[in-house]
């Protein structure tokens, strides 16, 4: 008998007609981002469940007693909580490398648009305001040759650094778990401590998954070591930073702007406080968003999902459940 998938997200057709050649499936129809309470209703028969952002947790884990395999539709899986998998033996892939260079290209977005207020001046021209020259008040921040810190250099961090290098010809800064030697050398990527990072860049890159231990990795005491010119990107999890601390630091000049693809809540509040700043570019958590990238990684998802659930490894099986495949 077929093993039975069910899809939670709008995936491409031919990806479909890839999973049903090995699988039964059934899929969300996809015209309003799927409650919880749909989705519990929705997995209690099935063997896989490919699903973007929602909580992989004991009360999931109990609406579907037969679940072997959750495949994300994304490279972070902080929505899984490993350990209750684990004790289940369910496993979970992510989509790593297809989407690097596509978030990298929009982190440099976030770069260019914040450092010279592109969204600031594009609504002065459309609200009518630009009469004579600009003022040095709308001056912005030189990109090329400027210090650029990473935290977090997995793949994406190093494409965002050699964005920065050649193109740009900036200097490298890197925080991360371990060293990268590669990007030393290739990039002169120079390994720093996060407080020399913060100290030292003019772009603060953040790129770290989302852990317990990077859990508002930035706060209040690391806003106040960043320069006062400095530019703040956030392109992880929006609970990687302590958005009230954020918030403080854009509105007393502390840093002089940020771009922030991720909020701590997604989607983000109508009153939160950022939504009416000038000092800071707002994306709706785009980072892989072209049409290639996301069709590359439901296709990936989908051939983890069918290996996983035809006895074989699947491509890009999330580490921490290496030592139970
Ligand atoms: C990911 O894949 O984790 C990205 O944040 C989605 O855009």
């Amino acid at each position: 008998m077929k093993k039975k998938v069910y899809i939670a997200n709008s995936i491409p057709k031919y990806v479909e007609e890839y999973i049903g050649r090995s699988c039964d499936y059934e899929i969300w129809d996809g015209s309003s981002k799927i409650t919880r309470e749909e989705l519990l209703k929705n997995i209690k028969d099935v063997d896989g469940l490919i699903v973007f952002g929602h909580k992989i947790d004991e009360e999931l884990l109990n609406a579907a007693p037969k679940l072997k395999v959750v495949s994300n539709l994304s490279v972070g899986y902080d929505n899984f909580n490993i350990e209750a998998m684990k004790a289940r033996g369910v496993i979970g892939t992510n989509t790593p490398y297809v989407l690097d260079d596509t978030v990298a290209d929009l982190i440099f977005a976030l770069i260019l648009s914040s450092s010279r207020r592109v969204v600031q001046l594009d609504k002065f021209v459309r609200d009518g305001k630009w009469e004579k020259d600009i003022e040095r008040s709308h001056f912005g921040l030189d990109v090329h040759g400027a210090t650029l810190g990473i935290i977090g250099m997995g793949n994406i961090g190093e494409a965002v650094a050699t964005r920065g290098k050649f193109g740009f010809g900036m200097d490298i800064l890197y925080h991360n778990r371990s060293r990268k030697l590669q990007a030393e050398k290739e990039l002169g990527a120079k390994y720093c401590s996060l407080e020399e990072l913060l100290r030292n860049s003019d772009f603060i890159v953040l790129m770290t998954p989302l852990t317990e231990d990077t859990k508002e990795l930035i706060s209040y005491k690391e806003f106040d070591m960043m320069k006062n010119t400095a530019i703040f990107i956030n392109g992880s999890r929006g609970k990687t930073v302590n958005e009230e601390a954020l918030i403080d630091a854009l509105n007393s000049n502390k840093i002089f702007a940020a771009g922030l693809d991720v909020f701590y809540k997604e989607p983000v509040d109508k009153n939160n406080p950022l939504l009416k700043m000038d000092n800071v570019v707002l994306l709706p958590h785009i980072g892989s968003a072209t049409g290639k990238t996301r069709d590359e990684m439901a296709m990936l998802a989908a051939e983890n999902m069918v290996k996983a659930l035809c006895g074989e490894k699947p491509p890009t099986l999330v580490k921490e459940f290496k030592d139970i495949v």
